[in-house]
Parts: structure tokens; C-alpha cells; sequence
């Protein structure tokens, strides 16, 4: 048996408990798991039962790193003891693959070694906003830009805006974006953050507190028609990126919560050649880009393409830090993202 942090009700505290240890199936390894980062999903989870809905009780944690204890049949990609990080899927109907229990098991077809020099607490920061990201550029379900980078694409001639660019996501995306050479992204975000996202690869920022951010965009950019690519990484209301996308030429808005408001709003502004819909960044709608990304994730950042995010570390299965860190979330008040040590004593 192992200790686990349980959602055992909608709406109610994660509480401490026991389960059994999962047994690593086909293509699976089972990890002693060292860091698991809670995101705002999590929150979302316990609050009203997303993903996991009425299968209860449930274990949250999707980013999850730890060292190899047990290889399950036809996985030739680790040797028990390696350190490696992945993506847990709380679709599952059992939350073998959670992070916040003391072993969890991992595809090894989504994850990856953890790179050299990099602690398994700074790479538990990654996996799910950065399969976000990636996955908002890259797959044909979204913006859809080639990938690997195609040397017939005109990356050079594309702009891409950023809105909620200070989010983890946002900055996720500008690397990526840097990364294969995008011509112009405009991060619309605190102007406080400016220089850091300047560094990341932004082109231009906009003050998001503007008091007309759709005119800052446009003048950045040389006029609406300029602006095909919008992505909104933080709103669940869609209007300022229906009013930044061009009126003549067909645009596509990505968003990371529900896209109905993005689609009625270029509906009503006349936009009917632009599309909207959103990115879900789970590992069960990402199987198109999983081999690119997971066999390329550990180089990149190991040769700073792309960054870990901030963290702090709440030691052990402290049902009372982690509901507190959750309700961070909930709140909207400022986060520092929270990284567990299962592992850890209380
Ligand atoms: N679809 C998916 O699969 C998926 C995956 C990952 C995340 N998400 C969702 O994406 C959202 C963001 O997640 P995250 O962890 O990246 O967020 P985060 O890092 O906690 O984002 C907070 C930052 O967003 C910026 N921000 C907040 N409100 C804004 C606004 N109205 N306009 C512009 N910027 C604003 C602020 O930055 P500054 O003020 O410093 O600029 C703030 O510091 C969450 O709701 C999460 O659930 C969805």
C-alpha cells in the first residue's frame, strides 16, 4: 500500500489516504515519485470534478517526476533507477498515473529522461503547459505550423499574439515560438514583465491594462490584416482576441478554456473565414506530437530553449498546504507553482 492525497468528494478538501501500488501495464514504468506540480486543473478537479467527473475518489496531479522502480512489458527506453519526468492522465478511470501518492506509473511514450544538470522538482514544472503549448502551435488541430520546423514554411511571415503571455503557458508558447523562427509575437501581458518576455523571444509587449489594447496590437504589428494568429492563455471570455484578428483574411484564435465565446464573437463581427477553438494540453489529445515532443523535450531545455518554470516546495502529502495551494487557484490571487515531495515526511 502507499499513501495518496484523495479527492473523495466534489467540492470538498483532498484528504490523506491509502491505495495499492500500481503495477506498471504494457509500455508503462512505475516511478517512486519525487515531485508532482499542481496546476490550476488541479484545482478545477477538486472544485467541480474535471476530468475525473463522479470517478471517485481520485488522485490529482498531472505533472509528475520520479525515479524508475519497475519497467512494465515492452519498455526498452529506461533502466530501473532513471530519473524521468511525464504527463499523468486524469482521464484514466483509475488515477494510477497522479502524482500525488507516493508511486505512480508513467507512459514511457510520454515522458523523458530528466536532463542533466536539471532537478526533478524544476522539470515537474513543465509537462502539461509546455504539451500545451506546443500543442496550440503545432498540432493540426490548432494553429497547425509545421513541426519539425519545414524549410518550405515561411515561419519569418507569421505573427502571432500572445494574449496572457505572464501565464506559464504564455511564456511556453513565445519559446516555442522563438524556437522554430515565428516573425513577430506580440506578448500582450504586465508591462512589469517586459524584459523577461523580451528575453523569452517576444517581439513587442502590450500592456494588458491599456486602455486600448486591440489599437497597441495593431500598431505594433503594421495594422489589423497583419494579425492571423491569436492565442488566449488566460480568459474565458474571448472578445479582445475576435477584435484583434484580421477582417480579411481567414484567422485562427486558440483558446485554453472553452472556445464557444471566441466562436460566437467572430460570428457577430462578421469574421466568418476566421476559426476559434481550444487546445487541450492532455496526453490523450496530444498522441500526434507526443514521439516529436517527448524525444526532444530533455534537449531543449538541457540547452535552454526552454526554461523551468518558478516553483516553491510543499514537503510530504500536507493536505492542508496542498488544499491551500489549490485555493490559490481558485481565488485568482498571485501563485507561485506549487511542487510536492510525496516521498517527503510530514
Ligand atoms: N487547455 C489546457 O489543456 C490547459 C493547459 C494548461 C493551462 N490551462 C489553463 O490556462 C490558464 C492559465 O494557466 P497558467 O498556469 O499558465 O496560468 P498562470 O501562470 O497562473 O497565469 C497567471 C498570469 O496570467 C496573467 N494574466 C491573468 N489575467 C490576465 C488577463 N486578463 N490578461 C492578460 N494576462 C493575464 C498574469 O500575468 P501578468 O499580469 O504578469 O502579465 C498572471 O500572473 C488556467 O486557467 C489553466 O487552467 C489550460
Amino acid at each position: 500500500m502507499q499513501k495518496a492525497l484523495f479527492v473523495t468528494e466534489v467540492g470538498k478538501p483532498v484528504s490523506l489516504g491509502t491505495r495499492v501500488i500500481p503495477n506498471p501495464n504494457l509500455g508503462e514504468v512505475l516511478i517512486k515519485v519525487t515531485s508532482s506540480q499542481i496546476l490550476p486543473h488541479d484545482t478545477y478537479g477538486r472544485d467541480s470534478g474535471l476530468f475525473f467527473q463522479s470517478n471517485l475518489p481520485y488522485v490529482l496531479g498531472t505533472n509528475i517526476s520520479g525515479i524508475v522502480t519497475k519497467l512494465g512489458p515492452s519498455v526498452t527506453k529506461y533502466k530501473v533507477g532513471a530519473h524521468i519526468f511525464g504527463q499523468g492522465s486524469p482521464l484514466a478511470p483509475l488515477p494510477d498515473s497522479a502524482g500525488l501518492q507516493e508511486y505512480a506509473t508513467l507512459r514511457a511514450s510520454d515522458s523523458a529522461l530528466v536532463p542533466e544538470g536539471f532537478t526533478d522538482d524544476q522539470i515537474a514544472t513543465l509537462p502539461t503547459n509546455a504539451v500545451t503549448a506546443f500543442k496550440a502551435l503545432f498540432h493540426s488541430e490548432n494553429f497547425h505550423l509545421p513541426f519539425p520546423p519545414s524549410k518550405t514554411f515561411d515561419y519569418s511571415s507569421k505573427t502571432l499574439v500572445v494574449i496572457g503571455a505572464g501565464s506559464n503557458v504564455g511564456k511556453l508558447t513565445i519559446q516555442f515560438a522563438k524556437m522554430v523562427g515565428l516573425g513577430s509575437v506580440v506578448a500582450v501581458a504586465s508591462i512589469s514583465g517586459e524584459k523577461e518576455l523580451k528575453e523569452l523571444g517576444a517581439t513587442y509587449v502590450v500592456d494588458r491594462y491599456s486602455e486600448d489594447v486591440v489599437r497597441d496590437v495593431h500598431a505594433m504589428v503594421g495594422g489589423q490584416d497583419a494579425v492571423t494568429h491569436v492565442i488566449d492563455c488566460v480568459n474565458w471570455v474571448y472578445d479582445l482576441a475576435a477584435n484583434l484578428v484580421s477582417r480579411t483574411r481567414p484567422s485562427v484564435i486558440v483558446t485554453l478554456h472553452r472556445a464557444d465565446s471566441a466562436v460566437e464573437a467572430l460570428e457577430r463581427l462578421g469574421k466568418q473565414e476566421s476559426r476559434a477553438m481550444g487546445a487541450k494540453g492532455l496526453r490523450e489529445h496530444f498522441t500526434e506530437l507526443a514521439e516529436v515532443f517527448w524525444g526532444n523535450i530533455g534537449e531543449w531545455v538541457a540547452e535552454g530553449k526552454i526554461l523551468t518554470g518558478k516553483f516553491r516546495v510543499i514537503e510530504g502529502l500536507d493536505a492542508e498546504k496542498i488544499n491551500e495551494a489549490l485555493d490559490l487557484y481558485r481565488d485568482g490571487r498571485p501563485v507561485v507553482q506549487a511542487v510536492i515531495h510525496p516521498n517527503a515526511e510530514l
